[in-house]
């Protein structure tokens, strides 16, 4: 078992990352909600058939009483509509505020549960029982949550921390590839930030970490993932300067998987994307190694990603970058990169040198994976 602390005063908490966890997932809640409290359990329907008969037995077996509700998948339906109806099933079922909420699922299950969570009743106890590769090593952790707006992705939302977050990486079994290289993508996002050496690791061990071949190898780079994750938060919980240097890959990662309609590039797939865009960025404006940003931009570019960039639309993409949430006072912020493991956040970024970047993305990007 492994475990790493997330260091938030009175908000703080574990993470625990564990082989077949989720089959005692029961005991490890009990430090967190009494017994015979009722608990919903927030679910894909992929999920639900793969993983909520164990989670649901241990649960019982550990004194809960336990509803499952449905989260719809697809980023088009993380939004205020699921938020809504996830509202009045609890409600209808009589939830209240002695009652806790679990989610059971990738990344949105999770953003969308701990909305729900910290906002029904002014706030309901939350667990996070991530499984996916991306949600693993990212998205439940910190405590952002919500949901998209028409106008951009996760525009409505919250800090709101979970109680725990209990990670079993045999789960990750079950995932679509595509899914495993947006993971991948967010792992390499920690080394390319904060640890030169993980990111080399994790470039030399890529067929092992998406084939999934090696559970210890797995399991060490998700909790080295975390931590990094954790550090961050820990220092800056809500995002006012440090912690924005986890959005590295994201600001144009986020534009394109907007520009392009939700679903077309999943998430992880954007920010290796987004990464590519920043790296060239940081060759150009803060002198990064040419050798080293070149290498970084080549074994991105090797990453397998479900479609090309051929139907990019420059101008929609200038659009929705223009309505990212990393804008204060009118300027964009780019988190750039000086050295590997040495960002900075810059924010005289023309519209004009993305502009550029982005057509130099598509034009790599044209028949799929970079050439
Ligand atoms: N809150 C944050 O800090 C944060 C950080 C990064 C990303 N995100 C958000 O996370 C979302 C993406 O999350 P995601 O990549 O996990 O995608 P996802 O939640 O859409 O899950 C992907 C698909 O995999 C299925 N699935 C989940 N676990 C499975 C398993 N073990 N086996 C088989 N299928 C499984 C799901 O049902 C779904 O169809 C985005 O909305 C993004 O904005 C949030």
């Amino acid at each position: 078992m492994r475990t790493v602390k997330v260091d938030i005063a009175e908000r703080s908490y574990q993470i625990v990352i564990d082989q077949h966890l989720l089959m005692n997932v029961g005991e490890q809640v009990q430090a967190f909600l009494k017994k015979g409290n009722k608990v919903a359990l927030l679910v894909s329907k992929t999920v639900k058939k793969l993983y909520s008969d164990r989670v649901v037995r241990s649960l019982i077996t550990s004194g809960y009483e336990v509803d499952m509700f449905l989260v719809p998948s697809g980023e088009e339906n993380k939004n205020l509509t699921t938020v809504s109806k996830l509202y009045d099933e609890l409600i209808e079922n009589s939830y209240d505020r002695s009652c806790a909420i679990i989610a059971l699922g990738g990344g949105i299950v999770g953003d969308v549960s701990g909305f729900v969570s910290s906002s029904l009743f002014r706030g309901l106890p939350f667990i996070q029982l991530p499984t996916t590769l991306l949600s693993q090593v990212d998205s439940s952790v910190g405590g952002k949550v919500g949901v998209n707006h028409s106008q951009g992705k996760n525009l409505i939302g919250a800090f709101y921390q979970p109680k725990v977050v209990l990670i079993d990486p045999t789960v990750l079994k079950t995932l679509e590839i595509r899914e495993l290289i947006c993971g991948y993508g967010e792992i390499l996002k920690y080394g390319f930030i904060r640890d030169a050496s993980f990111l080399q690791t994790c470039l030399d061990n890529k067929n092992s970490i998406i084939s999934l071949k090696d559970m210890e190898l797995i399991s060490e780079i998700i909790r080295r993932s975390v931590e990094i994750k954790a550090e961050m938060v820990s220092e800056d919980e809500q995002e006012a300067g440090f912690r924005m240097l986890l959005n590295f890959g994201h600001t144009i990662g986020h534009a394109i998987e907007k520009s392009c309609g939700y679903g077309k590039f999943l998430h992880g797939e954007a920010v290796i994307l987004g990464m590519c865009a920043a790296l060239k960025i940081s060759m150009e404006k803060l002198g990064l190694d040419s050798v080293k940003g070149k290498s970084a931009i080549d074994s991105l570019c090797k990453i397998k990603l479900g479609h090309d960039l051929s139907t990019l639309d420059i101008d929609k993409a200038m659009i929705a970058l223009m309505h990212d949430k990393k804008i204060r006072d009118g300027k964009l912020n780019f988190v750039l990169l000086k050295d590997i493991g040495s960002p900075v956040i810059v924010n005289d970024i023309t519209p004009e040198m993305v502009r550029e970047t982005l057509l130099w993305l598509k034009e790599r990007y044209k028949n799929g994976a970079g050439s």
